[in-house]
């Protein structure tokens, strides 16, 4: 496969030759945010929907967008077309910039802005036959998780424990309720609806869990937004969680014992053909 091509600070160049300076504020301080963005046949899913969460993070953060709408799309569609022709996973970053170390915001500093594309590993086939195993945490994360920060230290050290339990995701709790994935979002079946908590502060709005949301709603698949409790979730006939990455996957083991009858639900399998068949309309897309 030839180098991968990524975009920074007005170059596109190879991906292992781009660098940053030591200064930059993402390096020092984790002072950034960034997007995922799926491309299914060379088209960006949802761009619209990541544009608009990108801008809310960064006025959520005092940082002025850097670029309009218009030039966003420009670069990702210019990162796609450089990078591999399946389907890929766009990376894009924003940081506060270059500056001498001082907590403060720097005066006129120009930020950081970085696009990488990497392969989209479609989900492995027998997670989709058997599930994934997950596991419930206390959500030690801060108080402003709807910001997609790239300070993400936190969520990853809940990821590793969940994998050093032999799990793929660990689920959420603060003060008994679910809020969401260490990266995705949460839905359970509970007295056969479709619930996800709300969005606010305590969760990424995921563009995922939004399309399911959509989706479950044009299908007539009863769907609330409220509150889970640690009680119904251990209780729940199916758990589902979403990501850009990893679409809709079923959990079908939650802290060692089975969801449901331990394999992927009835609601699971109709949700998850009805959002290969919205992706595969957007692929025939002209
Ligand atoms: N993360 N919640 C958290 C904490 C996440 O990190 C993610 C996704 C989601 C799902 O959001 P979306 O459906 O928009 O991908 C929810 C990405 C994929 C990542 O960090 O790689």
């Amino acid at each position: 496969m030839s180098e991968p091509i990524c975009y920074l600070n007005g170059d596109y160049q190879p991906l292992d030759e781009a660098c940053v300076p030591v200064l930059d504020r993402g390096f020092i301080f984790g002072d950034g945010v960034y997007e995922v963005i799926p491309v299914y046949a060379g088209k960006p899913f949802r761009l619209d929907h990541h544009l608009e969460r990108l801008n809310d993070s960064l006025n959520n953060i005092y940082l002025a967008n850097p670029l309009s709408d218009e030039q966003w799309t420009r670069i990702i569609q210019q990162v796609i077309m450089h990078n591999a022709e399946g389907d890929q996973s766009i990376y894009l970053q924003v940081t506060r910039g270059v500056a001498k170390r001082d907590h403060g915001f720097p005066g006129e500093t120009r930020p950081t802005v970085f696009v990488m594309s990497n392969p989209f590993s479609a989900v492995d086939t027998k997670l989709l036959e058997e599930g994934v195993g997950a596991i419930t945490l206390e959500d030690i994360r801060w108080q402003y998780c709807h910001i997609k920060s790239i300070a993400l230290l936190p969520n990853i050290l809940l990821r590793q424990q969940a994998l050093n339990a032999g799990a793929a995701e660990a689920i959420l709790l603060k003060a008994d309720k679910v809020t969401e994935g260490a990266a995705s979002n949460v839905f359970a079946v509970l007295d056969g609806k479709l619930v996800t908590p709300p969005k606010g502060e305590c969760l990424l709005p995921g563009i995922t869990r939004d399309l399911v949301v959509e989706l479950a709603d044009k299908h007539d698949i009863a769907c609330e937004q409220r509150d889970i409790s640690r009680e119904e979730l251990l209780h729940a006939a199916e758990i589902w969680i979403t990501s850009s990455t990893r679409e809709i996957l079923p959990v079908t083991h939650l802290d060692g014992h089975p969801v449901g009858d331990g394999l992927p639900g009835p609601l699971w399998q109709k949700m998850y053909a009805i959002y290969q068949d919205h992706k595969n309309e957007l692929r025939q897309a002209t």
